[in-house]
């Protein structure tokens, strides 16, 4: 396993692997004589970089895109924004990386607003387009054309005079992707209870609205590990001082006291931009950019002046014992409110606004990191970029488009990226309960209810089905911490689109509205209103996850039903666990073997670690579909069910 840096003209030197950890797998330098199909030159807008991309060869990732899913012959824009509108490029999180269904992939190692345009014809192009005729319908005039013959793929990489390009070309679509994730330090180390349930509260919520909360979450017994608090924990918050609101919270220390003895980790909303009320200000004014967000300093995340006093800040914080945070508004918005530092902003690391706008999120991320220490997480944050896939951070947005949210969950997976299809208010019983199904098969459990008084369920009359599904969800838990942890060694996504596993299945390639959920569970979501969906299944035989009818695969059918669409492989050894209400340090899971079909030499694997804080002690425990007794302090066997 190798990957190529190829180096064109003199790179900047504030790029995306000057921040990021190290890589997993060695680089090898190419000199540009030995790729022979790359050409680049000097243009006045930057450098140019063109090469080859053959017909059938379909393109993918470019990070989080909510609006597309196959990108070939299109044109992307990598820049950072909180509200894409259409399938650009702009995203919380784009990323200059794409993957091919022939097995490479490039990384353009630059902090820029890189144009990709993804297979285009150029005058040069020996194009054998035939006569074609006159349409009438609009859809038909504007309808993608599909080149049969060599189109031309550029990178155009604004304002520089060179940049490093990594090739990856893996055995397959799915091992250059892994590459990627190995390149960037590999998949994240997520805590055990990180893949529980969230709920984060009404913004406004004081001290005894969130303990009514929690405590009301234990008496009705549905699970939750971790409560998010919204920006009205602190005094001030758009911008943020990251200080106490005394009215709101007055016994703040003995209300944590309170959740941690109910089991709740907590999380907190923050933003990046420091408001002059905060202690933080005029210490951080030298290591902020000249422009100011909503009254405040943008930090320079990249210097050690911002980095440590922002670390000694969260001190009393970590001491509370805060479990994570949530990173708010790094992305920028430019086509609504318009709130974010211009392009010309300057830096004191030497940034301009360009570059700092592409690696904030990521860089602020950092610092929160080390504010964590030893202490594992699973957070969110609303921006990343390149080389992410090591964070233990899900992307969130504002947008609330359910079939978007679920593109959003086939495509973050090509590019080294979670995202959660977060739950927060809906049309009907049909949509939450619809939303629910999706975001408990998702790599974050996230109810973000920061604008609704109550839980969501309550006044659309549906709280038992909820509760099943968040425990579920529970169920899932042992399961999903296995697909970590092969992130985390392999690179491999914990979910990903059925085109990284089937690029020669020319079925999978526009299949954004399903995803594997660990390596043997396929997921098709439904949104309100539709009454059936189309399944594709991959060759083989599954199973219905909650019916246990059988498929052949290698077709599509037509599914109904009230449940989610789940299949399940033959040959599965499927652990669940007996749902509990939230994960504590000696949580013990009591695990129910689930064999699908023909099991003869299969085996699942269950991760035994601390989960709670980083440490070298994980065993794998492998069980079969013999399995009764597992020396583990953290699985028991309960029983081996058979579905034929
Ligand atoms: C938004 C964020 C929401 C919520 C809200 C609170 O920017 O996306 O999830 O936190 O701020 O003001």
């Amino acid at each position: 396993m190798s990957v190529y840096r190829i180096t064109l003209g003199t790179p900047e030197e504030l790029v995306p692997t000057k921040f990021s950890p190290k890589s997993k797998i060695e680089v090898t330098p190419l000199s540009i004589e030995h790729a022979k199909e790359l050409h680049f030159k000097q243009t006045a807008r930057g450098l140019l970089v063109e090469f080859p991309l053959n017909p059938g060869n379909e393109v993918y990732g470019f990070g989080l895109q909510l609006k597309g899913f196959r990108q070939t012959n299109r044109k992307k824009t990598i820049r950072p924004n909180a509200d894409p509108i259409s399938n650009t490029g702009d995203s919380h999180a784009p990323v200059p990386f794409f993957v091919t269904t022939e097995g490479w992939g490039i990384f353009v190692d630059s902090a820029r607003y890189v144009e990709f345009n993804c297979g285009y014809t150029k005058v040069s192009t020996a194009s054998t387009a035939a006569h074609s005729e006159l349409k009438s319908e609009f859809s038909e005039i504007y309808a993608k054309r599909e080149a049969s013959y060599p189109t031309v793929f550029t990178i155009d990489v604004p304002h520089v005079k060179g940049v490093d390009l990594y090739i990856f070309k893996g055995e397959n679509m799915l091992d250059c992707i892994c590459q990627y994730n190995l390149f960037s330090g590999g998949g994240c180390d997520v805590s055990l209870w990180g893949l529980g349930n969230l709920y984060r509260c009404h913004l406004e919520f004081n001290e005894k609205q969130v303990l009514e909360m929690a405590e009301k979450f234990r008496k009705m017994e549905i699970p939750c590990d971790i409560l998010g608090l919204e920006p009205g924990w602190q005094s001030c918050s758009y911008s943020s001082s990251f200080v106490w609101d005394s009215e709101r919270f007055p016994h703040y220390k003995e209300t944590f006291e309170k959740l941690k003895n109910m089991g709740f980790k907590v999380n907190l909303w923050e933003q990046g931009f420091v408001h002059p009320s905060s202690p933080l200000y005029e210490k951080l004014l030298p290591y902020s950019g000249d422009y100011k967000v909503w009254d405040g300093l943008v930090p320079d995340f990249s210097t050690d002046g911002a980095r440590e006093l922002f670390v000694k800040h969260h001190e009393e914080l970590q001491s509370l014992g805060v479990k994570g945070y949530k990173l708010d508004e790094c992305d920028g918005s430019d086509y609504t409110g318009h709130w974010t530092f211009p392009l010309c902003s300057e830096f004191p690391s030497g940034m301009d606004g360009e570059q700092y706008h592409s690696l904030f999120g990521t860089l602020f991320l950092q610092t929160m990191m080390q504010v964590h220490g030893r202490e594992k997480t699973l957070a969110e944050v609303r921006n990343l970029g390149a080389l992410a896939s090591s964070y233990p951070f899900v992307l969130y947005s504002d947008l609330y488009n359910h079939k978007d949210f679920i593109r959003g969950v086939s495509n973050a997976g090509f590019s080294g990226l979670l995202w959660s299809p977060e739950v927060r208010h809906a049309e009907s019983k049909e949509d939450l309960v619809r939303r629910v199904q999706t975001v408990v098969f998702s790599v974050q459990s996230l109810i973000n209810a920061f604008y609704l008084d109550d839980m969501p369920w309550i006044d659309k009359d549906c709280t038992e089905e909820i509760k099943a599904l968040l425990e579920l969800r529970m169920a899932l838990v042992p399961y999903l911490y296995t697909a970590f942890y092969e992130y985390k060694t392999a690179g491999k996504p914990p979910v990903r689109a059925l085109v990284c596993e089937h690029p020669e299945d020319k079925n999978t390639h526009e299949l954004w509205d399903e995803y594997y959920f660990g390596d043997s569970i396929i997921v098709a979501p439904m949104t309100a209103k539709e009454e059936s969906r189309k399944v594709y299944l991959p060759e083989g035989q599954w199973y219905g996850f909650f019916d246990g009818k059988k498929y052949e695969g290698g077709a599509a059918f037509e599914v109904t039903t009230a449940d989610i669409p789940v299949f399940v492989k033959s040959g599965t050894v499927l652990p669940l666990a007996t749902p509990v209400q939230y994960i504590e340090k000696d949580t013990q899971f009591e695990i129910t073997l689930y064999c699908y079909g023909n099991t003869e030499g299969a085996v699942a694997k269950l991760i035994e670690d601390n989960g709670f804080e980083y440490a070298e002690d994980a065993r794998v425990l492998r069980v079969n579909d013999h399995t009764l007794t597992v020396e583990s302090y953290r699985y028991g066997i309960k029983e081996i069910k058979r579905i034929p």
